[in-house]
């Protein structure tokens, strides 16, 4: 053994007999702890914030991306079922159509009550909105970017329209989804062993019943959508 190979051996002892022993995790570098757990599970309110994540690739962590539709997968928050990656996915969904419809409503509609509808369909998505991108974050469901065609084809509808029209389409269309959304969030609340998407359910539903009041405060929710609704979420 050369002498500076022995050098090296008694410097590295030394070192280590001076610090922590190694099987302390405090001692070891950033990159050899142990992760983290996901979230703040077991706190029972979970987290939306992202720096209570679990770092990407690490074990433990569902990969950034992962999950949206391949059966049930776990965090740290709990298992998250198809129901509930379903329902953060019409959370965000929601989001994506509501707020230009929100828009549309301050420039394509002369009623107050209608624009006053619109301003809370803004707020209550941006907030939801926010939560809905965190929460996916953390618990591993990939979630959308786009509305689906349908939604898209709803805010083209009332892109075309003005005054009382646009009225009665904003209304309607808005009305129908908040309700048949409304029982998904129930459904999701009864069953969910997800702290985090307990929670999300809470201020969803919340939001939910918000827009489902301000749409209905206008006067304009026909008998055939509330109809079109009892039939889609009895079936
Ligand atoms: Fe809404």
């Amino acid at each position: 053994m050369s002498l500076i190979v022995i050098a090296t051996v008694v410097l590295a002892f030394q070192q280590d007999s001076g610090n922590a022993h190694p099987s302390d995790p405090d001692s070891l570098p950033a990159a050899a702890q142990p992760p983290q757990a996901a979230g703040s599970a077991g706190t029972g309110t979970g987290g939306a914030q992202t720096g209570g994540a679990a770092a990407p690739g690490a074990p433990g962590a569902p990969a950034e991306g992962e999950a949206g539709g391949n059966g049930t997968s776990q965090s740290a928050a709990g298992p998250v079922t198809e129901v509930d990656k379903k329902f953060l996915i019409a959370v965000r969904r929601a989001g994506l159509w509501e707020i230009p419809a929100g828009r549309l409503a301050q420039t394509n509609s002369n009623n107050e009550a209608v624009k006053r509808a619109g301003h809370h369909l803004i707020d209550g998505h941006a907030m939801l909105d926010q939560l809905v991108r965190e929460d996916a974050k953390i618990l591993g469901v990939q979630i959308p970017n786009e509305a689906s065609e349908e939604q898209q084809g709803w805010v083209a509808q009332m892109k075309a329209a003005r005054g009382a029209e646009f009225d009665r389409i904003f209304v309607n269309l808005l009305r129908a989804a908040h309700g048949k959304v409304f029982a998904l969030i129930g459904e999701v609340r009864a069953a969910t062993q997800n702290d985090l998407i307990r929670r999300h359910s809470k201020v969803a539903n919340e939001t939910v019943l918000d827009h489902l009041e301000v749409l209905e405060d206008t006067g304009l929710v026909t008998k055939e959508t509330l109809e079109d609704v009892e039939a889609a979420v009895s079936s």
